[in-house]
């Protein structure tokens, strides 16, 4: 597939490096589903848009060595980094998939947990994209999604061109082809395809400028505002002015920045 094509925010070494800090900066919210979902030991796992491999990572130590972990990823730099990782480390119970998951077989009735960090909110049909993760999962087998359903990101003290961000954002995301409220239409999607909705709970970041969710806003905005305004999301003189505003409220002791809600959402197959 050709890079960048498919997934908006790039597959480059800069969006490596900011999954790598956005990892550490959820890392309690993704650490606490982990824990909800009690993944057990052996367990046949698939990480769907594995990126780097940080959920992945954090999957292979759960279930053992008796267990299975396979990433599936499009972005061969994104890949062949977690290749290395595990190389490095002699870890033999991984498989790696490289390609969308629209063109991948998966086999049916096969996984006890599918999990998908950062990915369904992207991709262009994501109903027909659940639909096919749903066939993959063993009966009892989990499905477990973490993305966001784009409300609540805001920055105080407000009255500037930012508090226009949210649904610049959402305009963004559907840019690429993806579906920024897709969250809130899982739990209907289970309900008709006979899976039960175990978890459903909206989580949210929230600091002032010496907060690493702060740090995390500042490295997504001060690259992607430009994206937007040169695939036209935005005027070039509105992501100035978002800017400008973002950088003037930097050195503003009174900032404080809130994340979007992001919702871990768990189902279980019937
Ligand atoms: C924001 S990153 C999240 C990476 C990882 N899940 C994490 O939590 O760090 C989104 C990932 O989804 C991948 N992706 C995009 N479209 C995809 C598709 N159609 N099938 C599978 N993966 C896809 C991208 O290449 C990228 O690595």
């Amino acid at each position: 597939m050709g890079e960048n094509k498919e997934y908006i925010l790039g597959t480059n070494q800069t969006e490596l490096e900011r999954l790598g800090f956005q990892h550490k900066v959820w890392k309690k919210i993704t650490d606490s589903f982990f824990d909800r979902i009690n993944i057990q030991k052996g367990w046949k796992c698939l990480d769907v848009g594995a990126g780097p491999g940080f959920v992945s990572m954090e999957l292979i130590d759960k279930v053992g060595e008796g267990g299975e972990v396979t990433a599936l990823e499009p972005s061969e730099l994104f890949l062949n980094n977690f290749k290395e990782h595990c190389s490095k480390k002699d870890i033999k119970n991984v498989n790696f998939i490289h390609g969308n998951l629209e063109e991948t077989d998966l086999e049916n009735d096969h996984y006890d947990l599918i999990f998908l960090r950062w990915v369904i909110d992207f991709v262009p049909e994501p109903e027909k994209f659940l639909l096919k993760l749903l066939s993959a999962l063993k009966k009892g087998g989990v499905i477990a999604i973490e993305d966001y359903n784009y409300e609540g990101i805001a920055l105080f003290p407000k009255g500037g061109a930012f508090d226009n961000i949210t649904e610049t954002v959402r305009n963004y995301w559907r840019a690429g082809g993806g579906d920024p409220y897709f969250i809130s239409k899982i739990p209907l999607i289970f309900k008709s395809n006979n899976i039960e909705l175990l978890d459903f709970s909206p989580q949210s970041l929230a600091g002032d400028t010496d907060s690493d969710i702060y740090e995390w806003a500042n490295r997504f905005f001060s690259v992607h505002l430009q994206i937007m305004a040169d695939l036209k999301v935005i005027s070039q003189k509105e992501s100035d002015e978002m800017l400008a505003d973002w950088n003037v409220h930097k050195s503003d002791p009174s900032t404080v920045f809130f994340s979007p809600i992001m919702v871990d959402v768990t189902g279980r197959k019937k």
